[in-house]
């Protein structure tokens, strides 16, 4: 089952007081290595897309110019309050992914992480990322899906649907597979946690 945009806005509109205490958990375990990891390799004019409370914000390189968009108010308001204590200057905006308000090639890196679970249509959202990326630019990615370990997938495919309607997060999708079908050309892909978790590294 598929949450519209304006459900799954509403979802996380209540759950972003909560959202830094859950994530907490998966941050402990290594998330938080592999934002860092991702975000270093950040550079110039940058869009994140889907950027919840800001998690990822403190690991951008600081010659970075970031404009951040997010389809639900209370974690930008979350992420903008994380930004000022960061002494971070980022512009956001209330935007959806698969509707970009950018004009094509203007940025040149553009990141999302942990967001193509929730998008409704995770290859839209990609390609629009890929249009208001430069031809030479950056999509960079952290995401997590469907494990590689057949026993820790199926477990995941049993109770996908109710996950997906607790939290609206599809965690048996293939992230590799829907950046390809998206048509972007994959740089560099690495998986771990059980194969659940993938940094990508993407051009349009
Ligand atoms: C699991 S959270 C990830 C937040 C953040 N990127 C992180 O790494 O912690 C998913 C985020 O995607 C946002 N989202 C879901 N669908 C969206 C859409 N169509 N456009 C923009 N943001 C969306 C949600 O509002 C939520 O903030």
């Amino acid at each position: 089952m598929n949450l519209t945009s304006r459900e799954i806005s509403e979802k996380y509109n209540r759950f972003a007081r909560w959202y830094d205490w859950v994530e907490g958990i998966p941050d402990l375990l290594g998330v938080r290595k592999l934002r860092g990891r991702l975000l270093r390799r950040a550079s110039g004019k940058v869009l994140e897309v889907a950027v919840g409370t800001g998690k990822n914000l403190r690991y951008y390189p600081q010659d970075c110019r970031i404009i951040a968009v997010d389809v639900s108010r209370e974690m930008l308001n979350v992420a903008r309050k994380r930004a000022t204590k960061l002494s971070m200057d980022v512009s956001f905006s209330l935007t959806d992914a698969e509707a970009l308000a950018f004009a094509h090639d203007s940025f040149d890196t553009v990141v999302s992480s942990l967001a193509t679970c929730t998008f409704p249509n995770p290859v839209v959202a990609l390609q629009e990322m890929a249009r208001v990326c430069r031809t030479d630019g950056k999509i960079l990615l952290l995401e997590h899906g469907r494990s590689d370990r057949e026993w820790f997938g199926r477990l995941q495919d049993r109770r996908a649907d109710r996950h997906a309607k607790q939290l609206g997060c599809h965690w048996n999708r293939e992230p590799l597979e829907i950046v390809r079908e998206a048509g972007l050309t994959v740089v560099a892909a690495w998986r771990t946690f059980l194969g659940i978790f993938h940094l990508i590294q993407a051009k349009p």
